[in-house]
């Protein structure tokens, strides 16, 4: 699959069967977190790998009620929680040098959809899950001062295919000259 095809064909899957992830798999996705991008080259992304059921259980309850997510955290083989260690993006010696302060979001972002391209072009279900409370998710997982929990996502094989919601006409977004 070449990278337009992954780019569009790529929909958030939130049901999964209970097909195991083979380790070749499971190391392309995390090749395609190692390759991406980040400030200075700093790489501030962690990553746990959890299998257990009951600790996927746990993240579970960390997701806001309701999210469309839940089900898919439990039974997904593996969930993918994506950590950030802090002041690392955005810093030279210790200080953030722009006014958008610590760069890790929009480094995870990047770290997190080259894995779920990656997922796409293997015939593996991702979806980026936000909607959780960070502090909960932090404690189930046990990580460190100075990292913090950005976002989550179940890896597997899709269950059921997921409908493409709509998206903006180019034209609405691209602005020339000016805004
Ligand atoms: C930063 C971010 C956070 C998201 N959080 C959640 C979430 O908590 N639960 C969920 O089910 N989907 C979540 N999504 C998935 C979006 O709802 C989904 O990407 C969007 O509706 C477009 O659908 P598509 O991914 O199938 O193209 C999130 C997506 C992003 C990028």
């Amino acid at each position: 699959m070449d990278t337009l095809e992954a780019i569009k064909t790529r929909r958030s899957i939130r049901q999964y069967k209970d097909t195991p992830v083979t380790d070749e798999q499971l190391k392309a996705v995390l090749e395609a977190v190692q390759w991406a991008p980040s400030w200075a080259n700093t790489q501030c992304w962690e990553l746990v790998l959890v299998r257990d059921p009951a600790v996927k259980e746990k993240l579970a309850g960390t997701l806001a009620p309701g999210n469309p997510s839940t089900d898919a955290i439990k039974k997904a083989p593996i969930v993918i929680v994506a950590c950030a260690k802090k002041g690392q993006a955005g810093y030279y010696k210790g200080q953030a040098i722009t006014s958008k302060g610590d760069w890790l979001m929009y480094d995870m972002g990047l770290a997190m959809q080259n894995l779920c391209l990656a997922a796409q072009s293997l015939g593996l279900g991702t979806v980026h899950i936000g909607a959780f409370v960070p502090e909960d998710a932090e404690k189930v997982v046990g990580v460190p001062e100075g990292v913090t929990v950005v976002a989550m996502t179940p890896l597997g094989v899709p269950a059921a295919e997921s409908r493409a919601p709509k998206r903006r006409a180019i034209e609405e977004f691209v602005h020339h000259d000016k805004y």
